[in-house]
């Protein structure tokens, strides 16, 4: 059925009316002058992988909550997802409950009790290079099984065993694979050969194609005995003893000690404003929140919406407050455990905003460049971001990952999944670039039992006192500059959910000091303008994958599904 509601006219009364008696309970196609799809009264998941948001749904259909859904949709992406979604890995959970009040579960992996500061460098001090990317040596103590058994804990209402059986039931009856999953796969399979020998877990004798059944018996049974013990499933018993048997086989870090001492934390919800909006997202040991809210903060005052989307001042603006924070984040961001992280000093308003008076917008300021960082690529696929509502209005963004994309790429033999390889976001040496071209220092050092700094951004914005938006992404170091432009989207430039998330997106980073962005992001006389101060502009790839919900003012869900992955929205 087409809606002809328009966001901001005379007939909002009149609409309301109609929207509250006439529109039956479900889904009405939503135009809001733009196309942004269907809208549900009821709930909403978005995720990665559609067969994952079908889980999602179903349990939201079946009387669950938003965080049993959440539950749900971790294991049917860690089948149906194997570059990201994840058992082996970690992520981080913000909540906001329908009345309100919010909390957040930090399922970060942590370094294992025998890791150390220089376990990455040679006897001449530098970073032996891969080492931290794809050995035994790269993972961290894994956190997702864990973060489940304690969201559901503490939130959930459904049965855990019926949480953990659908994803069973894909990883046993086989899913139908995507291209792009197909793709991705045969991508990686020397890889995958060459540190997994004599295993055969994701690799088939003939490349994959688009429409082929994925069968996993081994996860199937990894997650029987998750959804019949929980955590002592994965922590303990057989499950636990593969994982230790392939640290031994490839020289790992992580024991059975590690695994029997890692257990997720509450964390208070990290809050700010921006306008009208209240922002609540993660804090430390992601570095997420306090970047995203300094972003905010430092283009608060600025007329973007006058400017315009992607109009060369918007972009320089934005470049100068990405380039300030990212700066930040090299020096005083880690694990608030290990290290005291001047959050406080660097949430102060008028810090921020001095820190923008010192750029001119005659040339680009250039970034204090120490050592030169360099920067990888975008591997978007390496983290997974879902959002979820339910019908009473709880709201779940949770932001997972195993860091690369497959991680390590090391299977645990007889266990069927994937091994993080998340020490990489650690500072392996101070002002050495990782993955990300990210650089740190002791603020982000290794340390036995320490979790290492993410960018990982799941955050949710409330206006009013209202739910209005979940929001998350995947990509690395470029996770809080796609938020940060997926939230202006839609409060500056008024877009939609699926056209905020659709919308081209840059990026910038303090190191290297380049502008990053999507092919056509940027019209070319704003591009030449930019260049003309300074500016250094690079194409990339595909930049993040947002997956979000918007609450309407009518009170129904629409959300935004990212067109650069598989991935799906379904709501009712
Ligand atoms: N592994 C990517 C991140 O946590 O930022």
């Amino acid at each position: 059925m087409k809606c002809f509601l328009k966001r901001e006219n005379g007939y909002q009364l009149l609409m309301f009316l109609f929207a509250a008696f006439f529109i039956p309970v479900g889904c009405v196609q939503g135009q809001l002058g733009k196309d942004n799809g269907a809208q549900y009264r009821n709930g909403m998941v978005v995720c990665a992988y559609p067969d994952a948001a079908q889980v999602g749904l179903n349990i939201l259909k079946k009387g669950g909550n938003a965080v049993d859904a959440a539950v749900a949709v971790q294991f049917a992406l860690a089948v149906t997802l194997p570059e990201a979604g994840n058992i082996g890995g970690g992520g981080f959970m913000v909540y906001r409950s329908a009345k309100g009040e919010s909390n957040t579960l930090d399922f970060r992996e942590k370094a294992p009790a025998m890791a150390s500061q220089d376990m990455y460098l040679d006897s001449a001090g530098n970073v032996v290079p891969g080492m931290s990317l794809s050995t035994h040596k790269a993972s961290g103590v894994p956190g997702s099984v864990d973060g489940m058994v304690e969201a559901h804990r503490k939130y959930g209402r459904l049965k855990w065993e019926e949480l953990v059986q659908p994803a069973i039931d894909i990883a046993h009856n086989g899913f139908k694979i995507t291209k792009r999953l197909a793709a991705d796969l045969n991508r990686n399979e020397a890889e995958f050969k060459k540190l997994n020998e004599g295993k055969n877990y994701l690799i088939k004798d003939t490349p994959w194609q688009e429409g082929d059944l994925l069968v996993q018996e081994d996860l199937a049974k990894t997650l029987e005995q998750v959804r019949d013990k929980g955590r002592a499933g994965f922590y303990e018993g057989p499950v636990a003893d593969e994982l230790i048997t392939e640290m031994q086989s490839g020289k790992g870090l992580i024991s059975k000690t590690d695994l029997q001492n890692y257990h997720a934390v509450w964390r208070k919800a990290l809050t700010g404003t921006y306008k009208d909006y209240k922002i609540i997202t993660m804090p430390p040991p992601s570095s997420g929140g306090i970047a995203l809210l300094q972003l905010l903060q430092s283009v608060q005052k600025y007329p973007l919406n006058r400017w315009g989307f992607n109009r060369d001042s918007t972009v320089q603006l934005v470049v100068e407050a990405e380039r300030r924070v990212y700066a930040d984040r090299s020096k005083y961001l880690g694990d608030p455990d290990f290290y005291k992280v001047p959050g406080d000093s660097l949430l102060k308003p008028a810090y921020n905003t001095s820190r923008m008076s010192t750029f001119g917008w005659d040339k680009a300021t250039a970034s204090a460049s120490i050592l030169p960082g360099k920067f990888v690529g975008y591997e978007s696929d390496q983290t997974t971001h879902y959002s979820i509502v339910d019908r009473e209005g709880n709201a779940v963004a949770i932001t997972t990952t195993l860091n690369g994309s497959f991680g390590s790429k090391i299977f645990v033999k007889g266990a069927g999944f994937l091994l993080n390889n998340e020490m990489d976001d650690f500072s392996s040496k101070p002002g050495v670039p990782n993955m990300f071209g990210l650089v740190g220092g002791k603020a982000n050092s290794i340390q036995p039992g320490k979790r290492m700094l993410s960018s990982m951004t799941p955050t949710i914005v409330e206006k009013d006192g209202k739910l209005f938006m979940v929001v998350g992404t995947p990509g690395g170091s470029t996770i809080i500059t796609s938020v940060f432009q997926t939230i202006l989207n839609v409060i500056e430039f008024n877009q939609g959910m699926q056209q905020a998330v659709n919308s081209k997106r840059f990026h910038h980073q303090w190191l290297p000091d380049v502008v990053y962005i999507e092919q056509d992001a940027l019209n070319s006389a704003d591009s030449v303008k930019l260049a003309q101060k300074g500016y250094k502009i690079v194409g990339s790839g595909p930049s993040g994958r947002v997956d979000a919900i918007l609450k309407t003012k009518w009170g129904y869900y629409e959300g935004g599904a990212d067109p650069r992955g598989d991935d799906t929205k379904l709501g009712w």
